[in-house]
């Protein structure tokens, strides 16, 4: 947004974000450090904004389960919070980053919009009532809402350390530093890993696109390839330079086998078409962890 010489400013909690990770565009940038949950923030953060990008949340599955009140506060208040603050202050439109993980574990491949979602954990029930909240301030109150339903976004600056982490942070930070990465089953798992960039395409897409076309409506952003672990860990070798084998442990419950989006929707009416693919994606993301 910045590159294309927008004002910004942002809100967020710090509660999974890091400073660190703005610390080049924080003098550019109108921050402030809280919560979205406080509605005066969150109507302060609002006044005078054209577009609001929703991207605040507890954004993990296992959390979600261990606190399920923590979850719907964040994930579901929080938004019913953005979306008050964006009506009240007249915002053109609200983008909010929705998840896969509406769909549930249907084998049906690949996933697209119009099949029935079945969230299994409180985090993905939440990311869902989110999007509902989205489609009704549209049609009760004319807010324009957008929904894009991102299917495991990876790159630079994700944070490999927690417990929560997602796959390819924690693959790559360790097989940089020459330890064993673990693969939970047999690798054939396989996911629609997403690249950064292609999401904030998308919601730059999502702010300009024709409302007749977009508003209160929901979207897959993803690549529509989806490749297994297994075949993830041996593009990673060569561009980390790890030379052992990985460790398999025990299929984890709650995992989904395969993840697959139909991104057809996106491609017909933001004019969305991944730019980066998973390879080049894989390699801007192990040149960053390797510059840390
Ligand atoms: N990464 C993915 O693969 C993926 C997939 C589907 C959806 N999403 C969604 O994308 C969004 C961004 O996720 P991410 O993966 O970048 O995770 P992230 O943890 O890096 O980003 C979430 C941000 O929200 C902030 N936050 C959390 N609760 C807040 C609150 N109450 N008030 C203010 N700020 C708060 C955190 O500090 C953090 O900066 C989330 O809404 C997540 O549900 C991500």
């Amino acid at each position: 947004m910045l590159a294309r010489g927008d004002q910004v400013r942002g809100i967020d909690n710090l509660s999974t974000g890091k400073q660190e990770n703005i610390a080049d565009i924080l003098d550019r940038i109108d921050f402030v450090e809280r919560d979205i949950i406080d509605l005066d923030a969150m109507r302060t953060a609002c006044a005078g904004v054209d577009f609001v990008l929703h991207q605040a949340a507890i954004p993990s599955v296992p959390k979600s389960v261990l606190d399920p009140l923590g979850s719907n506060r964040a994930n579901i208040d929080g938004t019913v919070n953005v979306l008050v603050a964006a009506r009240d202050a007249k915002v053109k439109r609200v983008v909010y980053a929705a998840s896969s993980s509406a769909y549930g574990d249907t084998p049906t491949l690949p996933k697209h919009e119009a099949m029935s979602p079945h969230p299994i954990s409180p985090y993905a029930v939440a990311k869902l009532a989110s999007e509902h909240y989205m489609v009704s301030f549209y049609r009760c109150y004319g807010l324009e809402t957008v929904s894009l339903r991102y299917f495991n976004i990876f790159g630079p600056r994700q944070d490999p350390s927690s417990p929560y982490s997602g796959v390819l942070a924690k693959f790559i930070t360790l097989m940089l530093r020459g330890e064993q990465p673990t693969i939970y089953g047999d690798g054939e798992q396989s996911r629609d890993f997403t690249y950064i960039d292609n999401a904030v395409d998308a919601n730059l897409l999502a702010c300009s696109a024709p409302a007749v076309k977009t508003a209160g409506k929901v979207f897959n952003i993803a690549t529509g390839r989806r490749v297994a672990l297994n075949e993830t860990f041996k593009l990673l070798e060569p561009l980390t330079g790890y030379k052992g084998q990985p460790q398999y442990g025990p299929e984890r419950g709650g995992d989904i086998k395969h993840s697959l989006a139909d991104i057809s929707q996106a491609e017909a009416a933001l004019g969305y078409k991944p730019k980066v693919n998973f390879e080049e994606g894989l390699r801007r993301t192990v040149e960053w962890y390797r510059g840390k």
